[in-house]
């Protein structure tokens, strides 16, 4: 099992494949948004270096992964498809990314856990069709829209974009939802009389109170004016992140958030009690959640005792209790990125066999370093033979140079 204060660097696929089945309550994700741009920090910030591209073209491995999906979900397969009908390639592309890693985040999330997916109007109606595939559309809970402000250009020919969407779903009937760890002021200080049948008495209660916030919020982003800033590109309000985990957390649950940045996710759960894990491709995710746990909280941080047992790895962790939704056959078909190994032609999963590369026959092992994957025609042509054979039968044919 995953411990408790853990940074992951690396892609967050191999990662999560490596994560036992429903060991998480939380899963907060700020993946890219398909924006067509490039991140970067700005020079000097704590996050100099930082990076990340955020532009989506599709291609033969995403082709690849797309036939590994309708393989282990054939309506997300189909879902997809009509997404790339509406949307065109780059959103395909963008989706078959997020399909994937949506898939593993699905079977590590506990029975009663929740998912929270930060997007924007980009793709967010496409999002929306992938996790009610993939979660269930009764398992659909809200659609936040978190609203901020900031300056628009000269000549705007539409109205400014300002809000983010967060799409909450729980994994199954039961979820948390702590409505008394998340409550505001009322406007003008308390409720009306006779709103929501109350009397005075609840007027007055709820009036000290608060109310449960509507679907939309309104918060400051986190600008380089604020203490919180760390310059990382994309860097989200910890006022946010807190509301999310405390709604949809309890004490000691365990947060995931597999695309933590600067750790904004982490250090909530941190302060809140709760138990986190982050990962991120960037190496700096890891210095960044030390710096922000240890600072004094006048300086931004919040001043934990816990910065220096943050774990460090850059390696997909090994639990037991791992559904083997993938075979050799997956490993295989994302290993020769859907080709076959004889022609080299791109094939959809189903259309490809597993071969033995040196065969039985000849004392080739059953051992998985001895399997590939070959196209019907491929297999049929190699017969008991080995590599070399088939490689030349098909130069004959004209079938590989
Ligand atoms: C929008 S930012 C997240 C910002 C974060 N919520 C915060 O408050 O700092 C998206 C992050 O995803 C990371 N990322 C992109 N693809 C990834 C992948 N396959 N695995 C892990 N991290 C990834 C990028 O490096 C980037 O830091
Ligand atoms: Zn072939």
């Amino acid at each position: 099992m995953v411990k408790n204060r853990t940074i992951f660097t690396g892609d967050n696929l191999p990662i999560m494949r490596g994560m036992a089945d429903e060991t998480v309550d939380l899963i907060y994700l700020d993946p890219p948004f398909n924006s067509n741009k490039y991140y970067e920090a700005p020079i000097g910030s704590k996050a100099e270096g930082a990076s990340f591209k955020d532009v989506w073209r599709l291609t033969d491995t995403d082709l690849a992964w797309w036939g590994e999906i309708a393989d282990v979900q054939p309506k997300l397969y189909t879902v997809i498809e009509a997404i790339g009908a509406a949307g065109g390639g780059s959103n395909m592309s963008y989706s078959i990314y997020m399909a994937t890693r949506l898939l593993e985040m699905h079977r590590i999330l506990k029975n009663t856990g929740s998912i929270y997916y930060h997007c924007d109007p980009t793709m967010s109606h496409s999002v929306k069709l992938m996790m009610d595939t993939i979660f269930g559309g009764n398992s659909f809970r809200n659609e936040i829209v978190w609203c901020y402000t900031g300056p628009g250009s000269p000549g705007m020919r539409q109205f400014n974009r300002k809000h983010d969407i967060i799409l909450w779903y729980s994994k199954g009937a039961k979820w948390a939802f702590n409505s008394d760890d998340v409550r505001i002021p009322y406007k003008g200080g308390k409720p009306h009389v006779g709103g929501y049948g109350m009397d005075k008495d609840d007027v007055e209660e709820y009036g000290k109170k608060g109310k449960v916030p509507e679907t939309w919020w309104e918060m400051r982003i986190a600008p380089r004016s604020t203490k919180e800033y760390t310059g990382y590109p994309t860097q989200k309000p910890l006022e946010l992140l807190r509301r999310i985990v405390r709604a949809s957390s309890n004490e000691g649950d365990m947060v995931l958030d597999p695309f933590c940045g600067c750790a904004t996710a982490c250090v909530a759960a941190e302060d809140e009690g709760r138990e986190w894990i982050g990962i991120d491709v960037s190496e700096l995710a890891f210095n960044i959640v030390k710096e922000r746990l240890h600072k004094p909280r006048e300086e931004g941080g919040i001043g934990s005792l816990f910065a220096n047992a943050v774990i460090h790895l850059d390696k997909p962790p090994k639990d037991k209790n791992v559904k083997r939704s993938r075979d050799i056959k997956h490993t295989l078909y994302g290993q020769q990125e859907g080709k076959c190994n004889g022609c080299l032609m791109h094939f959809q999963f189903r259309n490809l066999e597993v071969d033995h590369i040196i065969p039985a026959s000849k004392g080739g092992s059953e051992d998985d370093s001895n399997k590939q994957l070959l196209c019907g025609a491929c297999n049929r042509k190699k017969g008991p033979n080995d590599m070399p054979y088939l490689v030349a039968q098909l130069r004959r044919e004209g079938l590989r140079q």
